[in-house]
């Protein structure tokens, strides 16, 4: 008895630890316990002082971006790099002649023990002025098409991915493995441009990875932001935000495209990474958050799906080491992310989610969407529309919503789907170009 007792025992304990959890759930998927919260008004400064015209939103947005820098993500470095862009190969006829091809490395200049972010791009052929698409991609330029002359990226790669890593190393296998995610000749033929890199390049992600990374020689200090006496140091999402804008930079020196049409893309903890760079640099166009989660368009208040204590718990070098004193009292962070979407105004925006993916919180993301709207109307714009001055009610699945903001919950799983793309090139259409 005392045997099988003790095996029970370990067994809850095991299953305990296993979730990543010691004593309480530290994610919850019961709407009933959600319980109530109050977000902080975007409208109201550090001063407590309402916040009625455009000129005051600009100093209330510096306020919001130092604010999400000291308690979420960590302070992005002002200093300006030095970049050398050097175009490694290009071929006039890819893609059956649909596309021109280039690759091009971003080399950090002074900075010559890292390696450099190695970017592909792809132009629709005969076409000048090119809007483009650019997000980081989760396992090397090799993955998001089966082109076999891309060359197979060489940097750390999670083992996690199965056969097409081994030792941390991408094999032949990983070519094109998520080619369906990128639907690249859609894309080409709708008239924009790709433009990714492995975000790995930027930062490897694994709690050590800034050793090599960016993170590595630049920022308020080298310390990992698990490191809490480092309190605002940045993390690895501040970082890949931060190579978003450097790849912008150079698409800035790209005659065929159109650098005022820039816009951020990313899925998941890439998606945290987009919304962050569209967040805090303006030249990105416009932003689109796919199924970005805790971190990203999720109120952190509503505890539903994963929460910041157990974010903070997987991935404490995702974000600052301040974020962690959050874990037991999100009610006191000073910021929630509607919060952030709203830093993106009066650009446009689109917030993704799946009916299969409830760790991410789709209701979480779409009122985190929809609690943008006073900053979008401040500038006359409809964000994702309101009833009586209150968020509309939760879409139906596969509902697209909204003007300026826009949100759909997809039904399916977490993932990148041709039926979100489809949203994201007429959300394109209508609003970028
Ligand atoms: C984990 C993590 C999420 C993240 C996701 C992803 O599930 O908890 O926050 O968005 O990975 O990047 O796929």
């Amino acid at each position: 008895m005392a045997r099988i007792l003790f095996l029970l025992a370990l067994a809850l304990l095991t299953g305990c630890l296993a979730n990543g959890q010691a004593t309480e759930p530290t994610y919850n998927y019961d709407e009933t316990k959600v319980g109530t919260y109050t977000l902080p008004n975007p409208l109201i400064n550090n001063k407590g002082k309402a916040v009625k015209t455009q000129a005051e939103w600009r100093s209330r947005r510096k306020e919001l971006i130092q604010l999400f820098a000291e308690n979420v993500y960590g302070q992005t470095p002002k200093q300006a790099v030095k970049l050398r862009f050097q175009t490694t190969s290009v071929d006039s006829s890819a893609l059956n002649g649909l596309a021109i091809r280039k690759l091009v490395s971003i080399f950090f200049v002074d900075y010559p023990q890292l390696l450099p972010i190695e970017v592909l791009l792809y132009l629709p052929k005969g076409r000048k002025v090119i809007p483009v698409f650019l997000g980081l991609n989760f396992c090397g330029n090799h993955c998001v098409t089966t082109e076999a002359d891309i060359p197979l990226s060489t940097r750390w790669m999670g083992n996690a991915i199965g056969e097409v890593s081994v030792n941390n190393k991408a094999t032949e296998k990983a070519r094109g493995m998520q080619e369906r995610r990128w639907p690249i000749e859609t894309i080409l033929r709708r008239g924009y441009a790709l433009a990714t890199a492995y975000y790995g390049d930027i930062e490897p992600d694994y709690p050590q990875g800034w050793h090599s990374g960016i993170r590595s020689v630049l920022g308020e200090s080298t310390a990992p932001a698990s490191d809490t006496t480092k309190a605002n140091s940045w993390g690895a999402i501040g970082a890949w935000a931060w190579g978003m804008s450097r790849i912008l930079d150079y698409l800035q020196t790209e005659p065929s495209i159109d650098a005022k049409r820039v816009i951020s893309i990313g899925h998941s903890r890439i998606g945290k990474a987009a919304v962050w760079a569209g967040a805090q640099d303006e030249r990105f166009a416009a932003v689109i958050g796919n199924e970005s989660g805790e971190g990203g368009a999720a109120l952190a208040r509503r505890w539903y799906g994963e929460t910041v204590e157990r974010i903070n718990t997987s991935f404490p070098y995702w974000f600052c080491g301040r974020y962690k004193t959050y874990n037991k009292r999100v009610a006191d962070l000073p910021v929630d992310q509607h919060e952030l979407l709203a830093l993106i105004a009066p650009r446009p925006l689109y917030i993704a989610s799946a009916d299969g993916d409830q760790w991410s919180d789709p209701k979480g993301e779409f009122l985190g969407a929809a609690y943008a709207e006073p900053v979008y109307k401040l500038y006359g714009k409809v964000g994702l529309g309101t009833t009586d001055g209150r968020p509309q009610a939760f879409p139906a699945v596969n509902q697209p919503i909204g003007q300026t903001v826009r949100y759909h919950d997809r039904s399916g799983k977490h993932d990148v789907t041709d039926y979100d793309w489809e949203q994201y090139l007429r959300f394109a259409d209508e609003l970028v170009r």
